[in-house]
């Protein structure tokens, strides 16, 4: 990722934190709407998980200035998703669900450039992610 691709990632989250929980319902509604199959490995109650998800996107999007920072937190927690069940193809769906919700949360924010950032960052997490837990040769830039 480029410092400019980092800051964008940086300024278009920040413009999604105060609508956070709202952001993680219609991000969970989308995931389960076009991968069904990965609702039952999830709780019935997801308000904590909302909360889960959206404080440790924030700790990725903050740390991606510091992309070392972040490696044994993203190493760690994605070996914890084995045990939740996820394979490494559900990380491409994930990953489409979030741009989406993006997306939908920035509006006209959502530019190209913008899109292109979150799309090179969340490859380079997912693919970090995925050779951590998975051992396949995707390494983190
Ligand atoms: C970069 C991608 C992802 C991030 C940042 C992320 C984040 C999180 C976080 C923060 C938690 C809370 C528990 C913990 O910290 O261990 C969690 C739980 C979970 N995630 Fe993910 N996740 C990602 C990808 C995925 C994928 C690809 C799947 C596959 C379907 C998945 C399924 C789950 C499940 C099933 C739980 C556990 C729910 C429970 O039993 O409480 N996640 N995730």
């Amino acid at each position: 990722m480029t410092p400019d691709q980092v800051k964008l990632v940086q300024q278009s989250f920040s413009q999604v934190a105060p609508i956070a929980e709202q952001a993680a319902t219609i991000f969970y509604d989308r995931l389960f709407e076009v991968a069904p199959q990965v609702r039952a490995m999830f709780p019935a109650d997801m308000t904590e998980q909302k909360k889960k998800l959206m404080a440790t996107l924030a700790v990725v999007v903050n740390g991606l200035s510091d992309l070392p920072s972040i490696l044994p937190a993203a190493s760690a927690l994605a070996k914890r998703h084995v045990a939740y069940g996820a394979r490494p193809e559900h990380y491409p769906v994930v990953g489409s669900a979030l741009l989406w919700t993006l997306e939908k949360g920035l509006g006209q924010g959502w530019t190209p450039d913008v899109a292109a950032a979150w799309t090179t960052a969340y490859g380079t997490l997912s693919g970090f992610m995925i050779s951590e837990a998975y051992g396949t040769p995707q390494a983190a830039e």
